[in-house]
């Protein structure tokens, strides 16, 4: 079995209730922070970490993923006659080459180890990569692509972890620490989803994954946990006696894009790193502020 890395799972088959009405016609991982698609960002960070395949878990509803990953020749066209040549290598650098992206349907929503289970016969038996859009992280290296150099070491199963409130833990899958070794941490147990005060640590995973195929055959069982879901955190569990599990503590700003909060805080942090944008949007952040201060 090789060890790596070369394919990336993308679940994006949630309805995105938390962003009705607009999830009513456009999938969440469309949304835009700033003027990219939300899926963009992930894509990215997987081409960074070397990803040469990526596969996405879809649902009703979501054919305007394929269209935006697809090529516009008419808009390409178009940009090219008048000249607009920044746009036009903008435009060219998201379009997928035939056979680099496959869609897979998630016929029911019955949790993200089942979406993760569905790509199955596409990965086969190798490592891969399992990134949650939702979850945009800012980084100098970019987050999997640490990941992959850390897996290097450890192999087995890794995911991306980061300390978070205890008030928050029960929204995420939490892990309990056997030994911390600084950035990477060996896990002794996970829990989805735990109830207030269960927690076995503040350790909590985000959504970028290294697994083994050795995840598809645990979930062939198809045991319900948390919220009666078929979780993934349950699946890469049964693994810690087995093929181990990591954590990985990574450097950069995780943005949780699945509330409308993190959605904000993205949006403003990245409108803040464009040369084009930053000074107006300052401006106006810091008008906005002492208006509110003075109002007080
Ligand atoms: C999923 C995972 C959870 C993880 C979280 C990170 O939960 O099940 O273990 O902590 O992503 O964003 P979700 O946010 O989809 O409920």
């Amino acid at each position: 079995m090789s060890n790596k890395v070369t394919k990336a799972i993308f679940p994006v088959a949630g309805l995105g209730t938390r962003f009705l009405p607009a999830t009513k016609s456009v999938p969440k991982e469309i949304m835009t922070l700033v003027d990219r698609p939300l899926v963009q960002y992930a894509i990215d960070e997987a081409r960074a970490a070397g990803i040469k395949e990526f596969i996405f878990v879809t649902s009703r509803g979501k054919s305007a993923l394929e269209d935006y990953f697809d090529h516009a020749p008419h808009l390409e066209q178009d940009l090219k006659s008048k000249g607009k040549d920044k746009l036009l290598e903008i435009l060219k650098s998201t379009n997928m080459d035939s056979g680099e992206i496959a869609y897979i349907r998630q016929h029911k929503a019955l949790g993200l180890g089942h979406a993760v289970w569905c790509a199955r016969r596409l990965i086969g038996n190798e490592p891969f990569a399992v990134m949650l859009p939702d979850d945009v992280i800012a980084a100098d290296k970019p987050c999997l692509q640490q990941m992959v150099e850390a897996y290097e070491e450890t192999g087995g199963n890794m995911v991306a972890a980061m300390e978070v409130p205890a008030d928050k833990a029960s929204a995420y899958g939490i892990l309990d620490v056997r030994e911390d070794m600084g950035s990477i941490v060996s896990v002794k147990g996970m829990v989805e989803k735990p109830k207030a005060g269960e927690a076995p640590s503040n350790l909590a995973v985000i959504g970028r994954y290294i697994l083994s195929p050795k995840i598809f055959d645990n979930l062939n069982a198809m045991k319900s946990g948390a919220g009666g879901e078929i979780q993934l955190t349950d699946a890469i569990a049964e693994e810690i006696d087995g093929e181990g599990v990591y954590g990985y503590r990574f450097n950069g700003q995780r943005y949780d894009c699945g509330s409308k909060a993190g959605f904000l805080q993205a949006t403003v942090a990245f409108g803040l790193e464009r040369e084009d944008l930053r000074d107006d949007l300052e401006a106006y952040l810091r008008e906005v502020v002492s208006a509110r201060e003075a109002a007080e």
